[in-house]
């Protein structure tokens, strides 16, 4: 499959499903942090156009999430923004792509109306072999339901929160950005496996076995069932 994630300097994503055989590419307006030559710097819009079959997009959610709405109050100068920031994530929904997943935390209610779509599933780094927790949100066109791998959810809420929300009391820093926004590995690898799974990987797949369709198949669970 010709996959695109979008907005990833991080290669996360792009690397799982090069992993298993896809020509996948990421692109972000600053290099990758692996160098790798499978990643575009530059504006995502410009790419939508390409012949992708599928597309996983990480827009930034500074103006989006629920947890700076109180900021739309005392900065007014932030609605331009929260604007902005819904046109972008509307024409990475709208693409000519068949298959579409954007990630972002739980929007507030102004995003949510300028969006104009809403979320399909609510996940957590702890269903995909973290022992951590931060909401994310996926909002899926062409695509089923990202199933969840594990549930460590007593063993994360049984950790002190530096541990278990480590995104949220990330030091301030340079990189807290960074620290923050990265994708977990075990969803990355989740993704790939479950949305790449109708495609016959090379024979031999390199990897730990955690990236293993076959293996992931057999230890993964249903939640409700
Ligand atoms: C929340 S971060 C996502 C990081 C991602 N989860 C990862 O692991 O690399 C949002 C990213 O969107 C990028 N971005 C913003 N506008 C963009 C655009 N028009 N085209 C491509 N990337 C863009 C930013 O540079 C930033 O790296």
């Amino acid at each position: 499959m010709k996959v695109l994630i979008a907005c990833e300097y991080s290669g996360r994503v792009r690397r799982a499903f090069r992993d298993l055989g896809h020509d996948a590419w990421s692109c972000d307006l600053l290099p990758s942090d692996d160098d790798s030559p499978h990643h575009i710097q530059g504006d995502a819009l410009g790419l939508l156009g390409s012949g992708w079959d599928l597309m996983i997009a990480h827009p930034p959610c500074t103006y989006l999430a629920l947890s700076g709405v109180r900021w739309l109050h005392t900065r007014p100068e932030r609605w331009a923004k929260l604007n902005a920031g819904a046109a972008f994530f509307r024409a990475l929904w709208n693409a000519p792509i068949p298959r579409v997943c954007i990630e972002n935390p739980i929007p507030h209610k102004y995003a949510r109306e300028k969006i104009g779509v809403a979320y399909a599933q609510k996940i957590q780094p702890y269903h995909f072999g973290h022992l951590e927790s931060k909401a994310t949100c996926l909002w899926l066109r062409g695509l089923p339901l990202l199933e969840a791998a594990t549930n460590y959810k007593a063993q994360t809420l049984a950790r002190p929160k530096k541990d278990a929300h480590r995104t949220h009391y990330a030091s301030p820093g340079a990189n807290r950005w960074k620290i923050r926004s990265e994708t977990y590995e075990g969803i990355a690898r989740a993704m790939a496996n479950q949305w790449g799974a109708d495609y016959a990987p090379p024979a031999s797949i390199p990897g730990d076995g955690f990236n293993n369709r076959r293996q992931f198949a057999q230890t993964r669970f249903r939640f409700g069932s």
